[in-house]
């Protein structure tokens, strides 16, 4: 038994989703509202049944799929979505159930947030990276071409479901996807963690929500001292500001990486930086790359691509008087945030992923 988390006006429920608060809250706090479910057509096709039909509240909801993939996770899906929402006639009391990955929990949050000004919204995560980091936080958002969540607002789920069941039915690549912002968890915060992840077997364990209740814990501690991020949270982003720049740029050139294989890759550049500037131990970046090449592969571009990443680094939402700042980590389960690096040592990094 997992205990509910909560921070701002955020309920966190962990475990079987038929045994949770969840009917309940659909009967007694959302009684008259109508339900809309925002969802891909992956999770359409394998869950959408076992949604609807075993909530008798969510038989006439209306659902909205969209297709799979982080290309969908645009403003012109959005405004597909807002008109669909117009033709339902939702208003303000009514509710949005944002069924699936990262992408739906993103971009069905900020839909959530920005129609009639605010609508209250439900996460029930379907992937594990969307279970340890996307639906809980209260970032939501969409990409703007090749830059990542330029266009987003903060805005909390009233609830996130949480239920390893969907974990049953995802494939490996994206079950190690997850697994990479569980590693950057260990690596910013808690170093017992990240040696207990170093044994965990992403794509073959009987005890995920374990896992998954260390990761949350993890950030919901960061996001409730700093919710907006302006300070502490930006620790979340290790990895991110080079990871996103390589996300970026595979997505504009038509060859999408998974999000989180981007993210191992930005560890290690980023962990590389650290190391630059004395920050962690050569021992440490040593454990740091063996443990992150065992699980991803890098993200294949080639070098003279790199100045390209770097650019779209320049658009990161962190950056400072045009340069660009790191979250580095100063030892394994701590780390420090507004860090700068130069071009040369940024492209130094991203050589040494290779
Ligand atoms: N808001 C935040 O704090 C935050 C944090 C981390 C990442 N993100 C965002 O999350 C996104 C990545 O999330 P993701 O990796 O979940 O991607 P995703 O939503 O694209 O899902 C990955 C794939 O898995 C499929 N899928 C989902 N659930 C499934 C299931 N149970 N069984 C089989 N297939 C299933 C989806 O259809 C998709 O093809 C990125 O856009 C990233 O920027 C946001």
């Amino acid at each position: 038994m997992f205990e509910n988390l909560t921070y701002n006006q955020s309920t966190i429920h962990f475990g079987i989703l038929g045994k949770s608060q969840f009917e309940e809250i659909l009967t007694e706090d959302f009684a008259d509202a109508k339900k809309v479910i925002i969802t891909d057509e992956n999770v359409y096709h394998l869950w959408i049944q076992d949604l609807t039909t075993n909530y008798p509240e969510l038989a006439n909801a209306e659902i909205i799929q969209i297709p799979a993939g982080e290309e969908y996770k645009s403003i012109d899906v959005c405004t597909q979505i807002w008109s669909a929402l117009s033709e339902y006639q939702i208003g303000r009391n009514d509710l949005i159930i944002n069924f699936g990955g990262g992408v739906i929990t993103d971009i069905g949050g900020f839909v959530a947030s920005c129609f009639k000004r605010g609508l209250k919204f439900i996460n029930i995560p379907t992937t594990l990276l969307s279970m340890v980091d996307a639906s809980v936080g209260g970032k939501t958002g969409v990409d703007l071409g090749p830059y990542k969540n330029q266009i987003g607002v903060f805005s909390d789920a009233e609830h996130v479901f949480i239920d390893d069941r969907y974990l049953e039915t995802l494939p490996n690549d994206e079950l190690k996807s997850g697994y990479a912002e569980m590693l950057k968890h260990g690596l910013i915060a808690d170093k017992s963690y990240w040696n207990d992840l170093r044994e965990f077997d992403p794509v073959n364990t009987e005890n995920y929500l374990e896992f998954i209740y260390r990761s949350v814990l993890i950030k919901k501690r960061i996001v409730e001292k700093d919710s907006k991020e302006s300070g502490l949270r930006k620790v979340l982003n290790f990895g991110h500001t080079i990871g996103h720049g390589l996300e970026g740029f595979c997505l504009k050139n038509d060859m999408p990486v998974l999000h989180g294989y981007a993210v191992a890759s930005g560890m290690l550049a980023e962990a590389y930086i650290s190391c630059e500037k004395a920050l962690i131990s050569k021992q440490e970046y040593d454990d740091i790359r063996s443990t992150l090449s065992q699980s991803f592969s890098p993200v294949h571009i080639a070098d003279n691509d790199f100045k390209e990443v770097i650019k779209l680094m320049h658009n990161d939402k962190k950056n400072k008087g045009g340069v660009i700042q790191f979250s580095l980590i100063n030892g394994i389960g701590k780390c420090l945030y507004d860090q700068e690096a130069n071009d040369k040592l940024v492209l130094n990094a991203l050589e040494s992923i290779i």
